[in-house]
């Protein structure tokens, strides 16, 4: 890794151990406080129903930018891994969708943010959950032991996306698919925001041209690669909800 990859990683890093510590406020939002927490929440796609009956912990470090779970299609018994899952909002709604002859794996290389996810889990008493510590550009997984990958605005913070989605190929099974909601760009942004490590954070100056992002999940083997849905939210700057399929 370059020093200015390894040095973006760092400042993420801290950023989101901050947030899962609670000393510092939420992320692609600026809202804090539970009643705003939950707006945003839902103004990102969340229904009244998969929020109700969740911690105020779960809630608190929401920083996703859609809802990857509602156009995923989930059925019973499947294996989900969610790539860089926070305090777990995304696994633990793959997790009911499964049901207890399925699994859901979160991976997140935040230990703060792990160890929090930890506690949620006991805390929603959910149990077909499991949370490991490690980087999404080399998953702590084994070949072919998922059938669906989720993200929720997390990509766009890696500074190497091509491995990222390598690695996500891999771990597929024959058939398997991705569901990633992400923000993406309509053309460049000016070098002093993609060079602002704040910006990086805040999950836009990683963010890729929608269609280069587009081709990195192509060259990586995947087939059918489609944006299912799109929500511009800043000029040149959208969320957008990517489908696409191990062959
Ligand atoms: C914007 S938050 C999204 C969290 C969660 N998906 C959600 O929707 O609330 C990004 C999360 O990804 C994690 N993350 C960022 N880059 C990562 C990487 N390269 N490998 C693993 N986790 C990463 C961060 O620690 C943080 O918890």
């Amino acid at each position: 890794m370059t020093k200015k990859s390894e040095k973006i990683k760092q400042h993420v890093k801290k950023h989101y151990a901050e947030l899962a510590k609670g000393t510092s406020c939420c992320d692609v939002s600026t809202c804090c406080g539970t009643s705003s927490r939950t707006s945003y929440v839902k103004m990102i796609g969340y229904s009244d129903e998969e929020v109700e009956g969740l911690p105020d912990s779960v809630l608190r470090t929401v920083a996703g930018c859609g809802n990857p779970i509602a156009l995923a299609d989930l059925r019973e018994e499947e294996v989900v891994l969610d790539l860089g899952s926070g305090g777990g909002i995304d696994v633990f709604l793959a997790a009911k969708k499964v049901g207890p002859k399925g699994k859901v794996i979160g991976v997140d290389m935040t230990g703060e943010m792990v160890q929090l996810a930890k506690e949620n889990a006991q805390k929603t008493k959910i149990e077909n959950v499991e949370f490991r510590l490690g980087e999404i550009e080399n998953l702590p997984v084994e070949d072919e032991m998922v059938d669906v990958i989720i993200s929720n605005c997390v990509i766009n913070l890696s500074p190497d996306k091509d491995r990222v989605f390598t690695e996500a190929f891999r771990v597929l099974k024959p058939g398997g698919r991705l569901l990633v909601s992400d923000v993406v760009t309509q053309g460049e942004l000016p070098s002093e925001i993609r060079e602002d490590p704040e910006m990086w954070a805040a999950c836009i100056a990683g963010a890729l041209d929608e269609e280069r992002y587009l081709q990195k999940i192509r060259n990586a083997g995947f087939k059918k690669v489609e944006v299912i849905a799109k929500n511009d939210f800043m000029e040149r700057v959208s969320s957008i909800k990517v489908r696409a399929y191990k062959p």
